[in-house]
């Protein structure tokens, strides 16, 4: 489904500690759109911390929580005509309903993709990520999801600093932001 001009809707994924956060806050300030963390919003919802909600209620209940927090956020973001700037968690288009959902609202999905070693040093010795054990599982999760980062409309790369990375995804972008 080719995304709708103008857009006013977009979406960043990747894998934990690709940027998603900084850039989409950034990204959403260049645009003067509204800007939503879609993990912080789980956390708002839920009372709990990310790393709570996987402890005490395993990974299934924390993927129930995120897909009712996608579908409240793109409902807002469509009906309110609010142009929005969503950063998703990594793992939120591990469920298909999620990418079909996106793609209904009319969301351009761009994925930070980022080499596995600099995510490695990105991610160690924060806490609040539970799915990084250690790095052989990360490494086999990273390989997993890169199929399901590839269904993105674009793919940039996030090595650069965050402001760069923005400027990079305007320029792709660019076509599709200007009012007809
Ligand atoms: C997850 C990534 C995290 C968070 C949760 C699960 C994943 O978000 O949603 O820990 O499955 O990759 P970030 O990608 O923002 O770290």
């Amino acid at each position: 489904m080719p995304v709708p001009i103008p857009c006013k809707l977009i979406a960043l994924t990747g894998f934990m500690g690709s940027g998603k956060t900084t850039v989409g806050r950034l990204l959403a300030e260049r645009l003067g759109w509204r800007f939503v963390d879609l993990d912080s919003r789980i956390v708002e919802r839920a009372q709990a911390s990310i790393v709570a909600i996987f402890r005490n209620h395993g990974e299934a209940a924390f993927r129930e929580i995120e897909a009712e927090v996608l579908g409240r956020t793109l409902g807002e973001a469509t009906e309110g005509e609010r142009r929005t700037v969503i950063a998703l968690g990594g793992g939120t288009l591990t469920r298909p309903e999620n990418l079909a959902r996106l793609r209904q609202a009319g969301a351009a999905l761009v994925w930070l993709d980022c080499p596995l070693d600099d995510l490695i040093e990105r991610c160690t010795g924060i806490a609040d990520r539970p799915l990084f054990r250690d790095e052989a599982s990360f490494r086999t999760l990273y390989e997993e999801r890169r199929q399901i980062y590839q269904q993105a409309d674009f793919r940039v790369e996030s090595l650069e600093e965050p402001a760069q990375v923005v400027e990079r995804i305007l320029e792709l972008l660019g076509p599709a932001l200007v009012e007809a």
